[in-house]
């Protein structure tokens, strides 16, 4: 398929210049002989290879990041590999400039060389993915099928739905983004050929959605049943038992989907390039809402795994969610933000900040005779308004709520949904957009906070007939 005037708008931007892949071409060269140095110092025998997006020809313009794997010998033990090959590639850092320590599934070195970024990561050589121990020791397979299988028109058509996935803010396997990794969009390209081929696929995609990339349905089945969780499900060519699209949220694959239903009416430049938000907008947007943040810091956060950090923030606002609607707010949206330093936050927005309303207490059928007098004593004593028989045969009692604010319930029971690892104990604070004083907004990214308060992306305005 042919690409639309958007598109090859897009594509000129994103699409690296010559001196840009001079220019990353030669950190890799530094960074190459400098690891080499190192391993000779040491008499180490390993391979450096170049990895990911750059050794793909996939990258986009801007994105100056080079994945580093250096390849140590099968004989060698996992504990070595995290020991002896990570410090010498700590030793290389080192040398070649500014950096800091990672951690994934084992820890690797991210390094800073003039505008380049590059990840130096530990792996195994291995001679086929039969053989893989570590998650990382399958990159250089898919470098290998990638590049077989990738021309150079279709390297822009991944270009551009990766793009795309980022106008969306769903690019990205980790657990901040839960969306498309890299390599599935990759994949994805290779299957149907065309940026605007998966464009009308996803529109009609429904979970779960199974992909095939290996010409073997059945292996959907084994998939199923090691990853039941999944929305979505691409067997790994290089290791079809891995799913590579284990990472995808509902959130990621419905807001694909109705991107792309949306694009295809109207394609615009705001998939690609939303504009930025801007928290100077009339605040009438919070009349009559109620918006609450609640906000925890600790010095603990910058020492996760972002990984780690996310995943624990996520589960801390579900049981917020759940302790919310508990008792009887109806929550409408919610949403979370880390500095990935010592700030977290969790947004909720309520239908009403205070319940003045009495709570309604729904009793037991009227033919369970035991429980109905129970029911009927207890709301006798506490002075609940009734209880009563509803005119449709109900058994009700009015009475008062434990909350009538959500900011109390929110600071009394935190012990509730402060229930991760490293939140475990935490004071938090509750602002009420409106109501309290914002300081706070200062520390945090604006597009987030846009995002929560005002809803509606820059793309839906584009997603009209
Ligand atoms: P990257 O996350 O750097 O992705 O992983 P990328 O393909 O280079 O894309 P961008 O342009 O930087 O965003 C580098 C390689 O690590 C493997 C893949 O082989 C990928 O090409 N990888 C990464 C995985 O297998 N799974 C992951 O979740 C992430
Ligand atoms: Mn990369």
């Amino acid at each position: 398929m042919s690409l639309g005037e958007v598109e090859k708008k897009v594509l000129e931007k994103i699409k690296p210049r010559r001196e840009e892949y001079e220019l990353l071409m030669n950190a890799y060269r530094r960074i190459e002989a400098i690891i080499y140095k190192i391993l000779n110092k040491h008499g180490i025998e390993a391979e450096v290879t170049l990895q990911g997006s750059v050794a793909h020809d996939t990258w986009l313009s801007g994105e100056r990041d080079l994945d580093v794997f250096v390849l140590f010998p099968k004989e060698w033990s996992i504990e070595d590999l995290r020991n002896k090959g990570f410090s010498i590639l700590l030793e290389a850092a080192e040398e070649i400039g500014n950096y800091n320590i990672r951690y994934a599934e084992h820890p690797y070195v991210r390094v800073i060389l003039d505008s380049v970024q590059a990840d130096l990561v530990p792996a195994f050589k291995i001679d086929s993915p039969r053989e893989i121990r570590t998650a990382v020791d399958r990159t250089p397979f898919h470098t290998q099928y990638v590049n077989e299988h990738l021309n150079e028109e279709l390297r822009d058509h991944v270009r551009l739905f990766k793009r795309f996935l980022k106008g969306l803010g769903i690019y990205g396997a980790e657990v901040r983004v839960r969306g498309f990794s890299g390599y599935l969009s990759e994949l994805l390209i290779i299957k149907y050929g065309s940026f605007p081929k998966i464009i009308s696929e996803a529109s009609k995609w429904k979970a779960p959605v199974f992909i095939d990339t290996v010409g073997n349905t059945r292996i959907f089945k084994v998939l199923r049943r090691k990853y039941p969780e999944s929305i979505m499900y691409v067997p790994d060519p290089v290791d079809p038992l891995r799913n590579v699209a284990a990472a995808v949220s509902l959130y990621s694959l419905a807001t694909l989907v109705i991107a792309s239903n949306c694009y295809r009416v109207n394609p615009c430049i705001e998939y690609y390039y939303p504009s930025l938000g801007s928290l100077d907008i009339d605040f009438s947007f919070i009349d009559g809402r109620c918006l609450v943040l609640v906000t925890v810091e600790s010095d603990e956060f910058s020492r996760l795994p972002p990984d780690v950090l996310w995943g624990e923030l996520h589960r801390v606002t579900d049981r917020a969610v759940k302790l919310a609607e508990r008792f009887g707010f109806s929550v409408v949206d919610w949403s979370d933000w880390t500095d990935e330093g010592r700030i977290a936050v969790i947004g909720l927005e309520v239908d009403e900040c205070s319940k003045e309303y009495p709570k309604l207490y729904q009793g037991p059928p009227y033919y369970s005779s035991k429980r109905v007098l129970d029911f009927i004593s207890k709301h006798v004593f506490r002075g609940s308004i009734g209880p009563w028989i509803r005119r449709d045969g109900l058994l009700l009692a009015l009475g008062p709520r434990k909350y009538v604010s959500i900011r109390d319930l929110l600071i009394d029971r935190s012990w509730e949904y402060m229930v991760a690892p490293h939140f475990r104990g935490l004071t938090p604070r509750v602002y009420v957009l409106g109501e309290d004083p914002l300081d706070i907004l200062d520390l945090m990214d604006k597009d987030w906070v846009v995002g929560f308060v005002f809803k509606r992306r820059d793309w839906i305005n584009c997603c009209i007939k």
